[in-house]
Order: C-alpha cells, then structure tokens, then sequence
C-alpha cells in the first residue's frame, strides 16, 4: 500500500474510510471511518457532500480490506442527525467487555460546522449494524473533532475539540461507554489543536494532533502526560523526512498497534464536495523513547 494515496479493497473499489480508525477483536482488524463516496446536493446554496454513513472493513493481515458495508446508515427522517444534509466525521469504536458490545462515536455537524455535537451509536457486533442512540454537546459545550482512548484500566475517554476549537477536553466516559460522567479535563488551552489521536506506552500518555487550517494540512506536534487528566507537555513535531512540516501533506487520525509496533494513520484530504472520496491514506511507524517520538516518512505501509 503506497502511503499518501488511495488504496483499494478486495473488490477494487475505493477504501471509504476517511477520519478513522483501526480496532483489533477477537484476530481481525477493524477499520472505521467516513465514507465520502456519496452523492452532492445543494444545501444553502452550496455544495453539500451527503452523509450516507460510516463504513466498516474487515482484514486479517491489515494490507487486503474486505467492505463489510455501511455499519451505521444515514436516516431517512429530515430531523433526524444522521439525515443526509449533516455531516458525520471521524467515527471512533471501542469494545465494551463489560456489555459485551461495541460503542461508536463520532462528530455530527452541519455544512457550516456550528452545529458541533457527538453522536452515540451501539452494536452486538463489530461490523454492526450500530443502533444510533441519541447526539448530544458533551459536558454542554461545542465539539468537533474528536477521538476515543481506553485506558489500561479499562477506563474510556472521549478527547474532543471544544471552545470553538480552543480547547482540547479530555472526558471520561461512563461504563457503558455511551455517556460522560462529568469528570474531564481541559488541555492545550488557547492552542487550537484538532485530529487527536492518544496511545500509551511504558507509564507516558502520548496525544498527536494536528492544528486547525480546514482541509488544509499544517504541522503535527506532540504531546506527553504522566496521568492522563493531569498536565499534557507539548514537546515538538515528530515527523521527520520531506514535507515534515506539514505531515506529509497529511492530518493525524488514530494510532494503532501491531503487536509492540506503533502507527499513526493520516489522512491526506482532497478538499472539495466531489474530491473527497479520493483522500489518500499513510499508515507511519512511530518511535517513541520516553518523551522522545519519532515518525518518518515511509513510501510504502509494510509489516
Ligand atoms: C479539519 C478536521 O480535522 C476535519 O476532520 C474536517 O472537520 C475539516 N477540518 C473540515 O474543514
């Protein structure tokens, strides 16, 4: 898979899986993301690329993806959040032992992105179909981009950007993992930071994230904390190889792991309601050692 493009799943179509992310159950990898390739309507007058859904694929060996279809569809209902004249991005999924189920997130807009809520969908099964639950303003406040992270403890978190994109809000969910429990954090405040995406690694929280230009691609940083909900450090830009300062012409999205190995996935958006279906994708190893973290550039995604 050549890292910057579009790949392609085994039926030779377009991986429809913008602003995603990857989960790993029970030995198959999962990837979650927006599907992009829907039709173009006129909303206000402008062009509006219609939410028809998330879409799910499956693989074994995370190089051939298998379209398992739309895991939550668009509503039929004009006053519903999933009608077609919304916008649905980058979904987020985390399996719930506790209600044996899977819990997706994702942020639900509108064309201008003022609307700024989160919405809530449940599963038996990976590949759904999710049951949309409700959308909301989490902790009453605007949010847009967003992700989740569980914790080594079991605990989940929602990590959103909130305060008209200011503020990162970490927010830690309750056991179901489909609402907040009203215990959050706010970091990188007045840093206007988006696209995060979390891991950890040997006692260090590590966050990603991108900063707010539209589609438009800017410089990645990172940052560090000892506890999660306590202080966040921003240390540098981790990319490294051509084009680093604007990450590979790409934006942050989640990070995976391959055994003891890490990847960042990104995005590489092409802005425009009839372009977007061909946004690329790069999946990059990282290196990390203690608050240092690296990620080249890779021309190709190997194992
Ligand atoms: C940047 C965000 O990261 C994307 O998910 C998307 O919301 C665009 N902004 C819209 O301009």
């Amino acid at each position: 898979m050549k890292n910057g493009t579009i790949w392609c799943d085994d039926q030779g179509n377009t991986i429809q899986a913008h602003g995603g992310m990857i989960l790993r159950h029970e030995g198959v990898w999962y990837w979650y993301g927006e599907h992009k390739d829907a039709p173009v309507s006129i909303q206000n007058g402008m062009e509006h690329l219609n939410f028809v859904g998330i879409s799910c694929y499956s693989s074994t060996d995370l190089m051939n993806w298998h379209h398992e279809g739309l895991c939550l569809t668009a509503s039929e209902d004009p006053a519903n959040d999933l009608y077609l004249d919304k916008i649905g991005e980058r979904p987020k999924v985390l399996y719930n032992k506790k209600n044996n189920n899977f819990v997706m997130w994702w942020h639900v807009d509108r064309r201008d992105y003022e609307y700024a809520k989160q919405g809530v969908a449940i599963a038996e099964r990976p590949e759904g179909p999710f049951r949309y639950v409700e959308t909301i303003h989490p902790l009453r406040a605007d949010s847009r981009d967003m992700t989740l992270f569980q914790d080594v403890d079991g605990k989940a978190y929602a990590i959103f950007s909130s305060d008209w994109n200011k503020t990162l809000r970490i927010g830690e969910l309750n056991d179901d993992f489909t609402g907040y429990t009203g215990r959050y954090k706010d970091v990188m405040q007045g840093q206007s930071r988006e696209a995060p995406a979390l891991f950890y690694r040997d006692g260090l929280y590590y966050m990603i994230t991108s900063g707010c230009t539209g589609w438009r691609p800017n410089s990645a940083l990172y940052a560090v904390a000892e506890d999660l909900m306590g202080e966040w450090r921003l240390i540098d830009n981790p990319c490294m190889g051509p084009d680093y300062r604007n990450t590979f012409h790409g934006q942050s999205t989640y990070v995976f792991a391959v055994g003891e190995q890490l990847y960042l996935m990104l995005d590489h958006w092409k802005p425009g309601a009839h372009e977007l279906k061909s946004s690329g994708y790069s999946f990059l190893p990282i290196t990390v050692r203690g608050d240092y973290m690296e990620i080249p550039w890779q021309d190709e995604f190997v194992l």
